[in-house]
């Protein structure tokens, strides 16, 4: 899904705070991209806004629909798949049923009755558990996400985001919390989701920014930088 905004703007009134301003952007169906800058640059924000999350005037289009209209706001989010900062997993439920409910705006009567006698759909269930091995928590499914370390659960919230098969993947900071072996694993299921899926990975990792072909930078909720690389002078 492609994505237009224009003079895009939030502000945090009772803060009086603006953590977008004005900000016009184009992102083309497809288009892989790291949006970076400093702690409190507007990321995460600008992350919500394409989701109709947060009040915000100006113009957004994601996949040519209004997530400000009430209407076409539920397809902007069936159609995307989200990973927060810090995760928000509900910590009571197993990894296998967290993972599984991002795909719930998917399901059908039969799958709900499935899930109501305790079992994954059929359909997901495989997809589940190569996703789940991918990224090394298949053992962990059945475990109350409240027992899985940091890592883990960040490694749930992407199979969740990834599980119904998005047109777009908006992650933000998916990388956190992980070692190494499993941040490049995480890095490296972004950045092989196909053409037809746009994807925009906010990060304050240069060497994750690297992996993708823009690279986007906000600094005190404007563009600072668009373009294929970038040093650290955008901390500076
Ligand atoms: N719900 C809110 N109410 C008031 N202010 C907010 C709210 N959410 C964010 N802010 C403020 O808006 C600004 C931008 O925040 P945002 O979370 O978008 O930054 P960020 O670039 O994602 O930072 P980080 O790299 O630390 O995650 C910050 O000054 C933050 O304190
Ligand atoms: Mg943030």
């Amino acid at each position: 899904m492609d994505i237009h905004t224009s003079d895009l703007t939030v502000d945090f009134a009772h803060r009086r705070l603006r953590a977008v301003d004005g900000l016009s952007l184009r992102i083309a169906a497809g288009e892989h991209v790291a949006l970076l800058g400093p702690s409190g640059a507007g990321k995460s924000t600008l992350l919500r806004a394409l989701l109709g999350a947060v009040c915000a005037t100006g113009s957004v289009r994601v996949g040519g629909m209004d997530p400000y209209s009430a209407a076409q706001r539920r397809a902007v989010r069936r159609a995307t798949g989200v990973i927060r900062q810090g995760g928000d997993l509900v910590p009571g439920l197993t990894a296998r049923t967290n993972a599984f409910m991002g795909s719930s705006p998917e399901w059908t009567v039969r799958d709900w009755l499935t899930v109501l006698c305790g079992r994954v759909p059929s359909r997901y269930a495989v997809r589940l558990g190569t996703l789940a091995e991918r990224h090394g928590v298949a053992e962990s499914l059945s475990a109350p996400v409240r027992e899985l370390s940091g890592g883990q659960r960040q490694r749930v919230a992407l199979i969740r985001a990834l599980l119904p098969g998005p047109r777009l993947i908006l992650a933000d900071e998916p990388t956190s919390g992980l070692d190494p072996v499993n941040a490049a694993a995480a890095v490296d299921a972004l950045c092989a989701l196909p053409g037809s899926v746009t994807v925009i990975v906010a990060t304050h990792d240069l060497a994750v920014a690297g992996r993708f072909p823009r690279i986007l930078a906000l600094r005190d909720g404007r563009l600072a930088h668009d373009g294929a690389t970038i040093g650290a002078e955008i901390y500076t």
